[in-house]
């Protein structure tokens, strides 16, 4: 096992550095993942060599990067298993723009005063606020589904709230704070039978639970690309062609258009409806060499067991320190990624993190961008410890015992 993580890891050259003089211990994964170096070297050659805008000009370099920018696009397609007929790909630039899209683009269409959108008490502050913003906008209701005391959503209590006031249920496939997958299939067949459509928030769940679009049968997914291993910057709108061509376009500008005229300005096709401005063409020819690797490792076995290796670990050793809650740890610890926050009686989240910081071990600390969610269990925040298949035993062993000690010298 630690030889396969040891493999991976050559891959990735941050994770070669040094903290304070001590190797970098990173564990921050759900914040965002390293980049391994064939992404930092395409981003450079495109940097150096073939940098031109895309969907435009006539000549060979603009001609290349609209390949590449579009040969982006065709692995997500693939990585999502996106029926091409049905569904669409629109590049963002990250997933809180995507849902910021979603929430304009869906409510101009589809909400009006009186109408609900159902999320749960799980999601990140990205599939919220937007929310808010919308239901403000045409007086509708934002509905919140509570998690439960094991940090899972219930399916009963999302069913319980479906009426004909739902227009959109958004939820999240797996929550940043406590590192559970969400029943969102059975979510999913919920809301259709009663004719609800579904966004899932796939930020986490891309790279830890299965994305195949078409088996979901979401009519929209949403994540971001500096969370499996592409760069900052790049992110993804899936949608079904049925709602991304009804609604109206979000930001105006060039490449979003067919035809302009001060009388009457008709729209491009999909997705570049979506797409106004300069996209960061760069980035997102960067899914490429980064769903190559993120494939590779979701198709390894020998991953999948030493991930499930490293839950086991953690939720058997973490306890054992004395004051010490885990928050999120179903029964079935199937259904709990290597992504652990917890709270320890008499510190504080933020002081923990500094002490570990020090001993080379980089951990989030505080309302993780889900204030809500993380103020069900903790009034105080909570760390967070999150690992992907780069991550060691040894590290995990490392966390334990940092955290030990940092323990012992705030009681
Ligand atoms: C579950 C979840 N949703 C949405 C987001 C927002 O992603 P970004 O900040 O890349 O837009 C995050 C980021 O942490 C997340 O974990």
């Amino acid at each position: 096992m630690e030889n396969l993580a040891s493999d991976i890891r050559s891959l990735f050259p941050a994770l070669s550095s040094t903290v304070y003089g001590r190797p970098l211990v990173y564990l921050d994964n759900a914040a965002t993942s390293q980049r391994p170096a064939k992404v930092i070297e395409l981003q450079a050659l495109l940097s150096e060599k073939e940098n031109a805008n895309v969907h435009r000009a006539v000549h060979k370099l603009s001609q290349d990067a609209t390949d590449r920018y579009e040969a982006g696009r065709r692995a997500v397609e693939r990585f999502l298993n996106v029926d091409s007929e049905t569904g669409c790909v629109v590049f963002t630039s990250g997933a809180t723009a995507a849902f910021n899209l979603l929430a304009n683009c869906f409510s101009a269409r589809y909400l009006h005063k009186g109408d609900q959108i159902l999320i749960s008490q799980a999601e990140h502050h990205s599939n919220i606020v937007p929310w808010q913003l919308a239901c403000e906008r045409v007086g509708a209701e934002l509905v919140v589904v509570p998690v439960e005391a094991d940090g899972t959503l219930s399916v009963a209590e999302v069913e319980k709230r479906l009426n004909g006031r739902v227009k959109l249920v958004s939820i999240a496939q797996i929550t940043n704070v406590l590192g559970v997958i969400n029943p969102v299939r059975e979510i999913i067949a919920a809301a259709h039978a009663k004719g609800i459509p579904v966004a899932v928030d796939g930020a986490q769940g891309i790279v830890h639970a299965d994305s195949d679009v078409q088996a979901l049968d979401c009519d929209f997914y949403i994540f971001s690309g500096h969370k499996i291993y592409a760069p900052t910057g790049t992110g993804i709108l899936y949608g079904k062609r049925c709602f991304l061509d009804e609604m109206p376009p979000y930001m105006g500008g060039g490449d979003m258009v067919d035809t302009v005229s001060f009388e009457k300005t008709t729209y491009n096709a999909l997705p570049l409806k979506y797409e106004a401005g300069t996209p960061n063409f760069t980035g997102q020819a960067c899914f490429v060499p980064a769903l190559e690797l993120a494939e590779s490792l979701r198709n390894n076995q020998e991953v999948k067991a030493q991930e499930r290796a490293l839950v086991r670990y953690l939720a058997e050793e973490l306890p054992r320190i004395d004051g010490l809650h885990l928050w999120g740890l179903p029964a079935n610890l199937e259904t709990k990624i290597p992504l652990f926050s917890l709270t320890v009686e008499g510190t504080h989240p933020s002081d923990l993190a500094q002490i570990l910081d020090k001993l080379g071990i980089a951990v989030r600390s505080g309302w993780m961008c889900a204030e809500p969610l993380v103020r069900r269990f903790s009034d105080r925040g909570m760390l967070r410890a999150s690992l992907l298949p780069y991550n060691t035993l040894s590290e995990a062993e490392a966390f334990v015992a940092g955290l030990k000690r940092a323990v012992k010298m705030l009681k």
